[in-house]
């Protein structure tokens, strides 16, 4: 049986913590945020702009083929079909589509991004198995356990709490479930660089030993990290 994206987003609603009495869904994606205007740093104003948006999906586009070591690695989260996945910081919706191919028609794929354009964007182009949430990654509006799988790429650097957004991670992943995570950033990174972007850029650039460390404090195992030419990658399950 082929899903329908109304399934989809219904699925989605049986999976929140506290589903909302009338769902606000009527622009493509369910808004958990309303007017809510979160503190945010250059880099994530212009992907709350719509030029923002669009230009970061070409210039994505444009990298990955240029670039294949900064590519996502969807493949360590070991998808198999019917399998029920979150992407943490959805962006314009492409990595969030080869998730959506991974499980099939009987699979899930909740994108979820704070982004009203990102998620426009996303919405616009989603597959029928696919449902798109905006609500923040260091408070997720889903119940535990609920994801086999749980991934983001290049979104924690934007987020100042990244231990709070590894512990969601793990909270709604379930026992023996994967996740993965890919941030921007060098191994050994320069101190009072990294310095000046936090506090100017409101940029978080955390090396693979770091995002380890966040991992094993989250209760995470299988923790592994490395990194590959500008982006660090953690791969981790949940223990059963
Ligand atoms: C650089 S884009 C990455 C998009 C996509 N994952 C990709 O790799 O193509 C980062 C996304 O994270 C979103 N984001 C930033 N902070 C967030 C937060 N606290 N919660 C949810 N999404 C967030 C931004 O709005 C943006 O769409």
């Amino acid at each position: 049986m082929t899903a329908r994206p109304d399934d989809a987003m219904a699925t989605v609603l049986e999976l929140l913590r506290e589903p909302p009495a009338e769902p606000d869904t009527g622009s493509g994606y369910l808004d958990l945020l309303g007017t809510t205007e979160a503190a945010a740093g250059p880099v994530q104003r212009l992907w709350e702009s719509g030029p923002g948006a669009s230009g970061y999906e070409r210039l994505a586009a444009l990298v990955r083929t240029a670039f294949p070591a900064v590519r996502p690695r969807i493949g360590e989260l070991r998808l198999t079909e019917g399998q029920r996945v979150l992407d943490i910081g959805t962006g314009p919706g492409q990595v969030t589509g080869e998730l959506a191919r991974l499980v099939g028609p009987r699979g899930l794929v909740a994108g979820l991004d704070l982004s009203v354009p990102m998620l426009r964007r996303a919405a616009g182009t989603a597959a029928p198995n696919t449902a798109f949430v905006r609500a923040d990654a260091t408070e997720l509006p889903f119940r535990d356990a609920v994801f086999d799988a749980v991934h983001s790429a290049y979104t924690i650097q934007l987020v100042r709490e990244g231990a709070a957004m590894l512990a969601e991670m793990t909270r709604v992943l379930r026992p023996g479930g994967r996740l993965c995570v890919l941030a921007p950033g060098v191994a050994r990174p320069n101190e009072r660089v990294r310095g000046g972007l936090e506090r100017s850029g409101k940029l978080w650039l955390r090396p693979a030993a770091e995002l380890v460390e966040l991992a094993r404090e989250a209760g995470l195992s299988e923790v592994r990290g490395s990194s590959h030419m500008v982006s660090q990658l953690l791969t981790a399950s949940r223990p059963r």
